[in-house]
C-alpha cells in the first residue's frame, strides 16, 4: 500500500493543533491510515486529575475501532501506518505504553514516522508482549 507521509503528518499537526494540553502545553497529533485506505486521527487530552492524561495515540486507536465499517467480533481492524507529531509538526516517538497501543492496532511491521523517516514498530517496541503470549501461557479452563 502507498502511504502518503506529508499527508499523514499534516493530519497529525491538523489534530495536534486541536488537542487539550493547558497542563503540559504539550500538543500532540497521531495519524493513521488504515488497512482499507482511511485516515484517521487522535490527539492528546488532559485532565486536572493528571494521572488521567489521554495520549493521542488513544483518541487514534479508539477511532480506529469506532469508525470500522463492521460491528466487532472479527480480528478488528488495523492500522497500515502511523505518524505522531508535536505541535511543532515535527515527529515524536511514541511513549511505551501508546507503542503497545500500537501494536495491537497494527503488529509489529506498522511503519511509524520519525525525525529519521519510517521504522517498524517492533524496531520501537522489540521483544513485545502480545496476544499470542496470552493464548499460549493462561491457563486452561
Ligand atoms: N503524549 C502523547 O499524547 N503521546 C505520547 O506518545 C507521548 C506523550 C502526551 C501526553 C501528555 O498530554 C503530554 O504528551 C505530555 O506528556
Amino acid at each position: 500500500m502507498e502511504i502518503d507521509w506529508p499527508l499523514l503528518r499534516a493530519a497529525a499537526a491538523d489534530a495536534a493543533a486541536r488537542a487539550y494540553a493547558p497542563y503540559s502545553r504539550l500538543r500532540v497529533g497521531a495519524a493513521g491510515l488504515t488497512a482499507d485506505g482511511r485516515v484517521i486521527t487522535g490527539c492528546n487530552v488532559e485532565n486536572s486529575s493528571f494521572g488521567l492524561t489521554l495520549c493521542a495515540e488513544c483518541g487514534l486507536v479508539s477511532a480506529l475501532h469506532s469508525t470500522r465499517g463492521d460491528l466487532g467480533g472479527g480480528p478488528g481492524p488495523a492500522l497500515a501506518a502511523v505518524a505522531v507529531v508535536a505541535g511543532d509538526g515535527a515527529p515524536l516517538l511514541p511513549c511505551g505504553r501508546c507503542r503497545q497501543l500500537l501494536l495491537e492496532a497494527g503488529g509489529p511491521e506498522l511503519p511509524v514516522d520519525t525525525a529519521g523517516g519510517p521504522v517498524p514498530l517492533s524496531a520501537l517496541l522489540p521483544s513485545a508482549f502480545g496476544r499470542a503470549d496470552l493464548s499460549a501461557r493462561r491457563e486452561p479452563g
